[in-house]
């Protein structure tokens, strides 16, 4: 058994810093923390309703799952403890998808988002921040090398598989580079896929009834930046961070020390026990991963990893937690992970953090999701944890006992 902490975290802390000032990120949108708007107007975007909401098409994105989430988080909302929710965060953020319809269809007041991968982060605080020029980048790559497709697009996304951002531009002109090769790879790579070991849709030789501009809607894609520009603008959007999400988790009641205890929730989407080293460039395993960060065998491992992550969640977590993963029998069977249905804070956090002490429930959901490389959707379930009021937790066929 992996133990809980892991003296490399720092290193690969400090590395993910050196990567993402490269790539013009900053921790947050906002040096300080961006206070709450106060008067909240409706949402008057098409979009706030809308099936498909992200700019992202991501690997493993929750959009098949986000419905139950809506409906636990609405369930939730009926108790006394959790009346209302003004903030929903959200540390693995990805392509966002949960949290942007908890917020369009109004379940939650504000989302803030937040990554440790600083090109995905990129992407998404210069949609938030840098909207129009985003979206011209967007069209001018569409019309000068995606539209008409073949050899010249093929070059252009060898071109942003190997950018690399020079130092000799401003922060903010590099996170917008950064962001637009975000958007070009995910958009012409084989299953959305970021981290350089998958190819371009289509094949490089082009032959494919699918070529490299299939997953390439401009106008779709700019109507989806400008919902995101409006979340920020309005407030909905609090912010985007560049965090790990154990700094993610710390910092909310640093600046958001109103919401404390029941006014913000967290939904952690954290990678998948198996297979996240193919899908993402951030993951939880040393061996590959990572792929465009460069720190290999720096990082502690997949399990000490997923191990820190139910010891903080169990003993350290200062507000109320949702929690998806795959079904993974290590998951429910473990001592170390999730298997008390309890919170088990010290009495020293308890008087320090103000940790409470909530009762974990478990349910498991069978969501149909397309899966990389395969035609047609396919079944998986997904265990949900959570330590929202266990009463409100609905149980029925499709929340069943694991
Ligand atoms: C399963 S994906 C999230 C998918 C997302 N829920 C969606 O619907 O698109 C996991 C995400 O966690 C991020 N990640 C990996 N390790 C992380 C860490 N230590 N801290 C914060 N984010 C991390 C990855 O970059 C990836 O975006």
């Amino acid at each position: 058994m992996p133990t809980l902490t892991s003296p490399s975290a720092n290193v690969a802390a400090s590395e993910l810093a050196r990567v993402a000032d490269l790539f013009g990120t900053g921790e947050a949108i906002n040096v300080q923390a961006r206070p709450l708007v106060e008067e909240l107007e409706p949402i008057s975007h098409v979009l706030a309703r809308g099936r498909y909401q992200s700019p992202l098409r991501y690997p493993g994105a929750k959009s098949s799952l986000a419905p139950v989430i809506a409906r636990v988080i609405t369930s939730a909302k009926q108790s006394r403890e959790v009346p209302e929710i003004n903030l929903l965060v959200e540390p693995f953020a990805g392509g966002a998808s949960a949290s942007l319809r908890m917020v369009g269809e109004g379940i939650v007041d504000r989302i803030l988002l937040a990554d440790a991968d600083p090109l995905v982060t990129a992407f998404w605080q210069a949609a938030a921040d840098d909207t129009e020029r985003l979206v011209d980048q967007m069209y001018d790559e569409w019309n000068r090398y995606v539209r008409d497709g073949g050899e010249a697009a093929v070059e252009r996304w060898d071109y942003w598989q190997a950018w690399k951002p020079r130092s000799n531009i401003t922060a903010r002109n590099r996170r917008l580079a950064a962001a637009i090769k975000c958007l070009f790879l995910n958009r012409t790579t084989f299953s959305g896929i970021l981290h350089g070991k998958a190819g371009p849709l289509g094949g490089r030789a082009q032959t494919s009834d699918y070529p490299i501009g299939c997953r390439w809607n401009p106008d779709a894609i700019a109507e989806r930046l400008r919902y995101v520009g409006h979340l920020y603008d309005v407030g909905r959007l609090v912010d985007v961070w560049r965090k790990d999400w154990r700094q993610t988790l710390d910092d909310v009641p640093e600046h958001y020390p109103q919401l404390l205890p029941s006014r913000v929730v967290a939904y952690l989407d954290p990678p998948y026990v198996e297979k996240s080293s193919v899908l993402y460039r951030t993951s939880f395993d040393p061996r590959g991963g990572y792929g465009g960060d460069g720190l290999g065998a720096s990082r502690p491992s997949d399990d000490t990893l997923h191990l820190s992550l139910a010891d903080y969640l169990r003993t350290k977590a200062q507000f109320r937690w949702l929690l998806s993963y795959d079904s993974y029998p290590m998951l429910t069977q473990s001592a170390w992970l999730y298997a008390h249905n309890r919170m088990t804070p010290s009495a020293l956090d308890r008087e320090v953090l103000g940790v409470r002490s909530w009762r974990i429930s478990k349910r498991l959901v069978t969501t149909r999701y397309s899966a990389a490389g395969r035609v047609g959707k396919r079944s998986a379930d997904e265990l949900l944890i959570t330590t929202l009021p266990p009463a409100t937790v609905p149980l029925d066929e499709q929340l069943r006992l694991p």
